[in-house]
């Protein structure tokens, strides 16, 4: 019988690694808290509709990477491949837009794109992402994006570069999109299959496109930048200025689009120039969508968010940014693993991390584990310390033994472990 796998480009997260997943999930609530976000859950799976009017049905993702079925009723549904859409859809069917006049969102988890499997491009990954509706910025983009890198910056991510750009909004996109048609018109017997397909439909596409016949065409192409209206540019200009005041570098990037139709204005991504990225080198992603919600129904809104991929996160982090994942290893003859239960117990209640070998195996082997285990500290519980009420403390780094009263445990243990 062949073996039973995971699907391909979905991975399993184990115990191993989750310290260092902890790590970024925990430190990515607080940075989100300390600003404001409150989080929000939304199903992985959606009506596939939500992401064909949301997203655009003329992008890489709807067109060839969502999972997409019919469930036994008869419904398309499909496996969420970003998060944007789900929250515009979550925040207008719960009318969160009458009960306050800013939202603040943040989410974490999985999301689901067929991509080809690479290092740092995942069928299954995970973003950690924010959406904010009801502000028309500048000043919130510019927070938004010096959020990040200070998240990333926290985490010894520190070798990165901030690119933005605008796409404008009303008629400055249809002002560029004739300019960018004229254009490409002239290439179009060069450029790759899809971009001959989408020259039309949708020009901006050609512009990201990662196939090499499109590059000269798309290098070549006139800007964004250059058709922006006066307002355009006035909120271009204070997203910058406020980039600088608050001390964040970044780079204006006039060619920059990115892969999803819903933005308008900011737009920005993070790459990562460290670490053990690679190709995949976007670690995150954002920008404004200030026309998505009236699209899909709602009230005209304006919106802007962003999303980092976790994976390409641990990828660019440096090892030692992982916590030990326990503080204390019990260590206990076979005859009194009972009391070594309660032991434990008691440091558990007290809120240290801790773990005992309880299937009486001889002591030499149980330090063995408690070595590998990376804890600070093991606790020696034999006979004799039960009867004289004491418990052995070794420091494991150290070496150093002493014996403590066991009502003195908890406050001994936190002082070894600093
Ligand atoms: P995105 O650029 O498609 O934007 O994805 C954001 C980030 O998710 C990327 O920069 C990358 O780090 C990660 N990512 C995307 N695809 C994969 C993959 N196949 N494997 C591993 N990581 C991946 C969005 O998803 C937008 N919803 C961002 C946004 C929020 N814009 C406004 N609000």
């Amino acid at each position: 019988m062949a073996k039973l796998r995971s699907v391909k480009g979905m991975n399993d997260i184990l115990p191993a690694d989750m310290g260092r997943w902890h790590r970024v999930e925990a430190a990515f609530r607080h940075r989100a808290e300390r600003y404001g976000y409150a989080e929000v859950r939304t199903p992985l799976l959606e009506p596939t509709e939500l992401f064909v009017r949301g997203i655009g049905e003329v992008t890489d993702i709807v067109e060839k990477e969502m999972y997409t079925f019919e469930d036994k009723g008869g419904k398309t549904l499909t496996l969420r491949p970003e998060g944007t859409a789900s929250c515009v859809r979550a925040w207008l069917q719960h009318s969160v837009g009458g009960q306050e006049p800013v939202t603040k969102w943040y989410y974490v988890g999985p999301m689901y794109r067929r991509e080809r499997p690479a290092k740092g491009r995942y069928r299954q990954f995970h973003q950690v992402g924010c959406e904010i509706y009801g502000d028309p910025g500048p000043y919130v983009d510019a927070e938004l994006i010096d959020m990040v890198v200070g998240f990333l910056r926290e985490l010894g991510v520190l070798d990165v570069e901030v690119l933005v750009n605008s796409l404008g909004s009303g008629d400055t996109r249809e002002r560029y999109r004739e300019a960018l048609v004229a254009h490409l018109e002239p290439h179009r017997a060069t450029l790759s299959e899809d971009s001959q397909r989408r020259l039309e439909a949708n020009p901006l596409r050609v512009l990201d496109s990662k196939a090499p016949e499109d590059q000269e065409a798309a290098a070549t192409a006139p800007t964004l930048l250059d058709f922006l209206s006066d307002e355009d540019r006035a909120h271009f200009d204070g997203v910058q200025d406020t980039l600088t005041a608050l001390g964040t570098p970044f780079q204006v990037a006039p060619r920059l689009v990115r892969g999803l139709d819903y933005y308008t204005r900011t737009l920005f991504e993070v790459i990562g120039r460290g670490g053990d990225l690679g190709a995949q080198s976007t670690i995150c992603g954002g920008g404004r969508y200030d026309g998505m919600i009236g699209d899909l129904g709602g009230p005209a809104t304006p919106a802007i968010g962003f999303a980092m991929g976790v994976e390409r996160v641990l990828l660019s982090m440096p090892d030692e940014a992982a916590a030990a994942p326990l503080d204390v290893f019990v260590v206990a003859e076979a005859g009194v693993r009972a009391p070594a239960t309660a032991l434990a117990r008691e440091l558990r209640e007290a809120g240290l991390r801790v773990e005992a070998d309880l299937r009486g195996r001889s002591l030499k082997s149980q330090f063995r584990r408690a070595d590998k285990s990376g804890a600070p500290v093991a606790l020696v519980l034999g006979e004799r310390e039960v009867d004289g009420g004491g418990v052995q403390l070794k420091e494991l780094g150290k070496g150093t033994q002493t014996s403590v009263p066991r009502d003195a445990l908890v406050a001994s243990v936190r002082e070894a472990l600093g």
